[in-house]
């Protein structure tokens, strides 16, 4: 019989920097953060141009004796809860300008204050766009509640409370000085408030490809980009979540490890 005790003792102690998950792939993690960052700017720009068109369709509502005569189903509900989408579109185009910053390295280093502050703007902002998001979409999606529309209501109070869930866990894991922990969450969180605009390119491709109408689309594209983007947000943090607290970051032990190499 093999002796287990025995192997385990002749196990040499291991090295803390083998704790780094994802230490053997320096290459993928370099193409990995090309080509997300790639991504990434195509989605923010996704996402303001849809922020830019419902506030201009806002604007022209307020210019119009009766809007419910000239909208149609879909777009009318951003007029009869205006303020739940002013309130969606202004901490929305906040968290676009503000969310790339928080992850450009030398920003952090060199201006800790500012990331300090622009953070907390970040999480009120988060707070408030899935609020206002929760609001419409749980209560009023396109398609009502209690046909094709619990789709959409059911992905958005999914959605909505993970997004509240992690945006809680980046804060509090930062105040307690967690660094590992609040880049995950912080992670997580963008990954979730991103997921709008996968959503409308899902959204975009399906309406164009198939007859499938909106109110079968709107909520299936939501689960869809939720689920897209939480794992891609789940590759990411383990192919570079690295030993301890995590306060060092992937590239400097990637760095070191080459130089090691050579
Ligand atoms: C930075 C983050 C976000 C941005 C930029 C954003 C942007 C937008 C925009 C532009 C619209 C109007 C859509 C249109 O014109 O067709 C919208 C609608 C909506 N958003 Fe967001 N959003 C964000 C976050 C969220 C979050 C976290 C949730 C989840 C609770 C959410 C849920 C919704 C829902 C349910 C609608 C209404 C969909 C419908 O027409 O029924 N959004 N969002």
């Amino acid at each position: 019989m093999t002796d287990i005790s025995a192997s385990t003792e002749s196990t040499p102690r291991s090295n803390p920097l083998s704790d780094f998950s994802a230490q053997p792939w320096p290459m993928v993690r370099k193409v990995g953060e090309a080509f997300g960052w790639l991504l990434v700017a195509g989605l923010i720009f996704t996402a303001i141009t849809s922020i830019f068109g419902r506030a201009a369709f806002l604007n022209e509502m307020a210019n119009v004796a009766n809007p419910a005569e000239v909208a149609n189903p879909f777009d009318i509900r951003y007029w009869e809860h205006a303020l739940a989408t002013w309130m969606h579109l202004g901490p929305g185009l906040l968290i676009m300008i503000i969310g790339p910053l928080q992850f450009i390295r030398p920003l952090r280093k060199n201006y800790l204050n500012v990331h300090r502050w622009s953070g907390r703007v970040f999480l009120v902002c988060g707070g408030l766009g899935a609020a206002s998001g929760i609001f419409i979409g749980v209560f009023y999606p396109f398609a009502g509640i209690e046909s094709q529309g619990f789709n959409e209501s059911m992905a958005t109070a999914y959605f909505g409370a993970y997004t509240l869930f992690c945006l809680i866990k980046a804060y509090t894991s930062i105040r307690r000085k967690e660094f590992g922990a609040h880049r995950e969450w912080m992670i997580r969180s963008w990954a979730l408030l991103l997921a709008i605009a996968t959503e409308r390119v899902m959204l975009g491709i399906l309406m164009s490809s198939t007859n499938i109408g909106i109110d079968i689309l709107f909520g299936t594209t939501f689960w869809m980009a939720g689920v897209t983007n939480i794992a891609a947000s789940e590759i990411w943090i383990n192919l570079t979540r690295t030993p301890g607290n995590g306060a060092r970051h992937w590239k400097d032990i990637d760095e070191k490890a080459a130089k090691a190499a050579a």
